[in-house]
Formats: C-alpha cells, sequence, structure tokens
C-alpha cells in the first residue's frame, strides 16, 4: 500500500479508537451519551473492519479489545452465570437475506422467524423465585453487571408476583416513554434543572441512581423479550413472548412470527415508517430464529447469538436552514468548514452544527449561507450536511469562496494541488497552529530540546512567553524559574537545551520547520542537495523536483512556505537568535562497491537493524531511497516485504536477497 495511503488508514484507526474511546468514557462512566446507539455502532464497525483488514496495524490498546461498562461504584456486582449478549447487525435487504439463507442451511429447509421491535433502553436480567422478584442487574459487561434490584423494583410495569410459582431469569429492556421524557424534561426546565439529551440518556441516568425514590420519580418503563433460564422450559421464541405475557410480564406487543424474506422485509418496512408513531424510541428490529433448540444447536459468537440479529433503520435526517458558514483553523493549518444550524431535533439530539468537511464537498453540495439543508448524523461525532433542498433557497444567496486569508492569524491560505485542505502557510507563527509547532519543533527527531514537552510548551502558551517557534531562543532562566513545576534548576536546564539545539544540523532544522510534506527523511535529501537555508528558499519548483524522492507536490510545499512573509520573519529572528542555517562543506559521499545505486529496503533484515543497513549502504557509497521509482535501481527485500517489493516487480527492478546484499557489501558467506 502506498505510504500516504497507509498513513491515512492509521491515522483513521486512530481517531476511530479516540472517538469510542470517549463516547465509551460518556456512556458508561458519566451516563451522558452524545451519540445514539446507532451511531456508535457505525464506529464500531468501522474500526472492526479496519482492524479486520490490516490486523497488523491493530492498536495495541484498541478499546475493541476491551468491553466497556465497568462496574460503577455504589451497586454491588453480580457475576452471570450465562453471558448476557449483545447483537450483530443487519443494515440493508441484502445483508437480511444472507442471514435468513445462512439460517435455511442450517435448519435444512425453511424457517420462521420472530421479529421484533428493538427498544432503545438499558438491558436488564431480572431474576423470580418460585413467581418473586428477587434481583435485577444491568448487563454490564455481559459477565458482571450491576445490582439495581431496588430501582428496578420501583418500575411500575415490573410484576412482584408472577401468575405461576416458576423460578425464571428474564432479559428485558428498561426505557422512558417518550411522553415521559417530554414531561420530565417540561418539569426540568421549569425548575432550572439541565435537560436530558434524550430518553435513553434519562433512563440510564434513572435506572443508576442511588437513592430508589429518584428513579420511581421518572416513570420507568420495562418490556421484556427473552426468557434466559426457566424451571418450566420454552421450545419457540412465541412461546417465550406469550408465556411471558401470562406470568404478568409486560410483553411489546407488536411482535410477529414470519418466514420468507419477503414477510421479514415488510416487517422492517412498516416499522421503519412505524416507528413515529410509537410511545417509545425504537433504534431497529429484531429477527431471531423461533425454534430455540435449533438456535441453541447454531450456538454464540463471543458476544453475539448467531441465529438472532438487529436489523438498524437508516440514519435519520432532519431539514433546516444554514444560518452561517464559519471556519477553524486546526492544529496542522486546515481550514474546516461547519455550518451554523437553526438548531433541529436529529436522532434524539439537537443539533446546531453540521460539518461540512472541505472545499470541494461544499462546491460539489453547493450549500451558502441561508440555504436549507438536509443533515444526517452519520459516523462521525458531528452531523454532516447531506443536500440543499433547492426549491428552498431564497433569493439573493451566493455560493460559498473560501478566504485568501487565514481568519486566526491573517496568514495567506492556499491549498496544495490534489489536496482537500485549505491551509494557513503561517506554520510557524499562526496562533492556532502554535502548540503543534513548537511540540515538533522541540521533538526528538527535529530539534531536540530535552524538556519542551507538551506540558512545558502549554505552560509557555498560557503566560504569553512565546509566539512563534523562535521566541524559544529569548527565553531566560529568570523567566522560567517562578513557573509552576520549574524551578532556578529546571530553568537552567531548559534553557541550556534551547541554547545547544542552534547547533543542529541543518536537515533537523529543516524538519523541525514543520514544513508540510517535509518529513525527517525528505528534509535530510534536501538539505543533502541544498546545503544552506537560502539555496533551498532559492530553489525554482523545477530544481526541487530534480532531487530524487521530492515530487511536485512536495515541491509545491516548500515553495508556498518561502513565499509567506509571515514564515520569512520568523526565519530572520531565528537566524538573529544564531541558529544555524547551513551545513559545513561535507566530505564527497564514500566511494565504494554501491557507488552509484539507488536501493530501497523492504522487510525485516537477519543481520541488521534498519539504521545498520542504511549506514552499511551509504559506506559502501550507495544511497537509500524510502520509495520505489524508476530511478531505484534495486530492491533489497527481506522476511515479508511490503508492496514495495510488488511495485519493484510491477517495474521490473532488480530484486536482491539479504545473501545478495551481503555479497555485494564483501560480506560473502555471511557476516
Ligand atoms: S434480544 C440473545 N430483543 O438491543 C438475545 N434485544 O443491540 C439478545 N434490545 O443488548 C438480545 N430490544 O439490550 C433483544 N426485542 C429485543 C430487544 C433487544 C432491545 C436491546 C438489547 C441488546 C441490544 C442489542
Amino acid at each position: 500500500m502506498a505510504e500516504p495511503q497507509r498513513e491515512a488508514v492509521q491515522g483513521r484507526m486512530q481517531r476511530l479508537a479516540e472517538a469510542i474511546r470517549y463516547h465509551n468514557h460518556l456512556y458508561y462512566d458519566l451516563d451522558q451519551p452524545e451519540l445514539s446507539d446507532q451511531e456508535y455502532d457505525l464506529l464500531v464497525e468501522e474500526l472492526a473492519r479496519l482492524e479486520r483488514a490490516y490486523p497488523e496495524w491493530a492498536l495495541p490498546d484498541s478499546p475493541l479489545g476491551q468491553v466497556g461498562g465497568r462496574a460503577q461504584e455504589g451497586f454491588r456486582p453480580v457475576h452471570f452465570a450465562e453471558p448476557v449478549l449483545s447483537l450483530s447487525n443487519l443494515h440493508d435487504r441484502e445483508e437480511l437475506a444472507d442471514f435468513i439463507r445462512r439460517m435455511e442451511a442450517e435448519a435444512g429447509g425453511p424457517v420462521a422467524f420472530c421479529a421484533e421491535l428493538k427498544i432503545d433502553g438499558l438491558s436488564v436480567i431480572l431474576n423470580y423465585e418460585a413467581g418473586r422478584f428477587v434481583r435485577a442487574a444491568t448487563r454490564g459487561d455481559g459477565i458482571t453487571g450491576e445490582d439495581v434490584t431496588l430501582n428496578v423494583a420501583t418500575i411500575a410495569d415490573l410484576p412482584a408476583v408472577l401468575r405461576d410459582p416458576v423460578t425464571i431469569e428474564v432479559r428485558g429492556e428498561v426505557y422512558l416513554a417518550r411522553s415521559r421524557f417530554e414531561a420530565l424534561n417540561r418539569e426540568r426546565a421549569r425548575t432550572g434543572l439541565p435537560l436530558f439529551a434524550n430518553p435513553r440518556n434519562a433512563a440510564a441516568g434513572s435506572l443508576r441512581q442511588l437513592d430508589p425514590e429518584v428513579t420511581r420519580g421518572r416513570g420507568l418503563s420495562l418490556y421484556c423479550y427473552e426468557i434466559r433460564a426457566c424451571s418450566e422450559p420454552v421450545t419457540h421464541q412465541h412461546e417465550a413472548l406469550e408465556r411471558l405475557a401470562f406470568l404478568g410480564f409486560p410483553v411489546e406487543p407488536h411482535w410477529q412470527r414470519c418466514q420468507g424474506l419477503d414477510a421479514l422485509w415488510d416487517y422492517v418496512l412498516r416499522w421503519q415508517q412505524g416507528r413515529a408513531e410509537l410511545d417509545f424510541e425504537t433504534d431497529g428490529l429484531v429477527f431471531k430464529l423461533d425454534d430455540l433448540m435449533l438456535a441453541r444447536r447454531i450456538g454464540n459468537t463471543q458476544k453475539a447469538p448467531r441465529w438472532a440479529m438487529a436489523f438498524k433503520f437508516p440514519p435519520e435526517e432532519a431539514l433546516t436552514q444554514v444560518r452561517r458558514i464559519v471556519l477553524s483553523v486546526g492544529r496542522t493549518g486546515s481550514l474546516t468548514p461547519t455550518a451554523e444550524l437553526e438548531p433541529v431535533r436529529l436522532a434524539g439530539t439537537q443539533v446546531s452544527r453540521a460539518s461540512l468537511h472541505n472545499a470541494d464537498i461544499i462546491q460539489a453540495l453547493d450549500v451558502r449561507e441561508g440555504d436549507w439543508v438536509y443533515v444526517r448524523k452519520a459516523g462521525e461525532i458531528i452531523p454532516e450536511v447531506v443536500r440543499v433542498e433547492r426549491s428552498l433557497r431564497p433569493p439573493g444567496t451566493v455560493p460559498f469562496v473560501f478566504p485568501d486569508r487565514c481568519p486566526v492569524c491573517g496568514g495567506e491560505v492556499r491549498r496544495l494541488p490534489g489536496e482537500a485542505a485549505y491551509r494557513c502557510l503561517n506554520t510557524m507563527g499562526c496562533p492556532a497552529q502554535l502548540r503543534e509547532a513548537l511540540i515538533h519543533f522541540g521533538s526528538r527527531a527535529a530539534m531536540d530540546i530535552e524538556g519542551l514537552g507538551e506540558r512545558t510548551v502549554d505552560l509557555l502558551l498560557d503566560q504569553g512567553l512565546v509566539h512563534d517557534v523562535a521566541d524559544l531562543y529569548r527565553l531566560t532562566a529568570e523567566q522560567l524559574a517562578p513557573l509552576p513545576r520549574f524551578g532556578p534548576v529546571l530553568a537552567e536546564k531548559l534553557v541550556a537545551a534551547i541554547a545547544a539545539s542552534r547547533e543542529r544540523p541543518w536537515a533537523r532544522l529543516l524538519y523541525a520547520l514543520g514544513i508540510r510534506l517535509v518529513g525527517e527523511k525528505v528534509a535530510q535529501v534536501l538539505a543533502q542537495h541544498f546545503p544552506s537555508l537560502e539555496q533551498l528558499a532559492a530553489a525554482s519548483r523545477e530544481a526541487l523536483t530534480a532531487v530524487p524522492e521530492v515530487g511536485p507536490k512536495i515541491a509545491e510545499s516548500v515553495r508556498q512556505f518561502f513565499e509567506e512573509p509571515r514564515n520569512w520573519a520568523v526565519l530572520e529572528k531565528l537566524r538573529q537568535a544564531g541558529v544555524k542555517m547551513a551545513d559545513e562543506p561535507r566530505a564527497a559521499p564514500a566511494q565504494g562497491p554501491l557507488t552509484g545505486q539507488v536501493l530501497v529496503v523492504t522487510g525485516t533484515l537477519q543481520h541488521f537493524t534498519r539504521q545498520a543497513v542504511e549506514a552499511a549502504i551509504v559506506a559502501a557509497g550507495g544511497r537509500v531511497a524510502a520509495s520505489v521509482s524508476r530511478r531505484t535501481t534495486a530492491v533489497v527485500a527481506g522476511d515479508n516485504p511490503g508492496s514495495k517489493l510488488e511495485r519493484a516487480q510491477a517495474l521490473g527492478i532488480p530484486v536482491w536477497t539479504e545473501a545478495e546484499l551481503l555479497e555485494k557489501l564483501g560480506h560473502g558467506g555471511y557476516a
């Protein structure tokens, strides 16, 4: 896979993991989710898909490795004999047809399903002994839940005594009826309490109250849908639902026994439309094999039954008007457009902003200030604009144009060919970018300033001590010593570390400047060809692209950097601060058996680390390139070579084994 694509995938995995962790925290620890289950599932599914496709990049601390839902302090833990499973999702008719086919293949013929509404609340496990209610637990992580017996006992729908004296374990969903939710929020607004975002949040918060009387006041409801264990077992799901109702449990009445794709799909269509009329929120349907003996034979995966699936309704859309389009400047200077909206309800929450992503998308949608637009919650944290309702466009609107100046610092805004984002070019001085710029400048591979970590950078910014990277060289120990966590010793140390960084090789400074697309490797190559700042700054696009490994995009980015006068101001300050901006004349490159060779190394070698092999090649007069191009003279392939090997083969470039490389280096017969 090409490097930028790999970076994009890894970046996406990282962002998804962060988002999932954040939403787990909101949901499990704070009981204040911002996403519906459906939106959350989209995040989880995307990450799971990427982890399956690229297992080698799965983060060691991936949130999918850990189920959320730590038992909260204050409730006794309950350990379940049988794990409390969740459901896998279906999204469309094809996936539903596949599921039916799989079940029919298992059964060896047509099978009936029990179709039910999926109630958007919280799972509870209820225990009755000899017909008497004894315990209720939340699902927790499926293995251990929380004992919420006293709270559940306040729910009016819950039978305290069953019609028959059975011993039974039942699963159900605690929810807050829409009508109750509206009433509760009206009441809270009147008394000045914060409003609940949606019925599900309200139900979750109400169930976990330490005082059961508070729970009672909320007016929760209950529907039951599964017999997990019973002294008098049933053989079919429809029978289970009938038995539950007979015993006195509340059972959602719209379930249906269906057979065949058409019948199941009719159920989907009916409730996709019909759900708005229900007094509870439903985020989908559940299709369960009716024959529970067959279900038991088919079994479960670790997390979900194979014999039952949730059918998720597609995300809801809402129509509203764009008040303004605003731009925010990200940490790397990218300008992200957001639509400020007339607030509108969408999938259970109030929405007043939606992402417009980038200039291409604005242009493709032709969204204008004043337009009526459809918004949708997708997998991302903030909703997005899906399309413009042209028939409602007010007169006098104008197409949105990106400004040519940064809204934060006034620096020039440009876009690299082929990139979606417009960026502020004032990379070393723009306040929106300064934190990242400073952290990068001081990082090990850049100016290697020990002690200039994130916390110190934040402190310096808070105190207003630096306004661009060059200000670092003006800091004095007297200024730093009184700051929190500093003192005279650390202050002296940091000032000394900053002073020492003046002498870093020019390639390091170049990397430290944070020019877009100029990573460590490219900085080294550029510094080799242009041994001073002046020479690099004077290089034309053509001169830049003549350098191996420098393509038109990098060349353009370097040119743009030097065309922004604000960057020159900072460079001048760096020069005055005595930062080295050129290399001493270099010795001629080594001559040796690899003179004239441009090698690319891929895979794991037996006798060398990556640095060692590169050093050995350079010492033998050769050059090492990061990616395969027509200029590559050979590819050295170790174990598990990557896509570089395929590319070399496609371009007909010779491939050497490690043994062949050793031989050329003069270590024949293995070192
Ligand atoms: S069956 C093995 N039926 O949806 C049985 N679940 O997304 C698995 N839910 O965690 C559950 N209504 O909390 C089932 N009629 C219904 C449901 C239902 C709501 C919830 C349940 C589950 C979640 C899965």
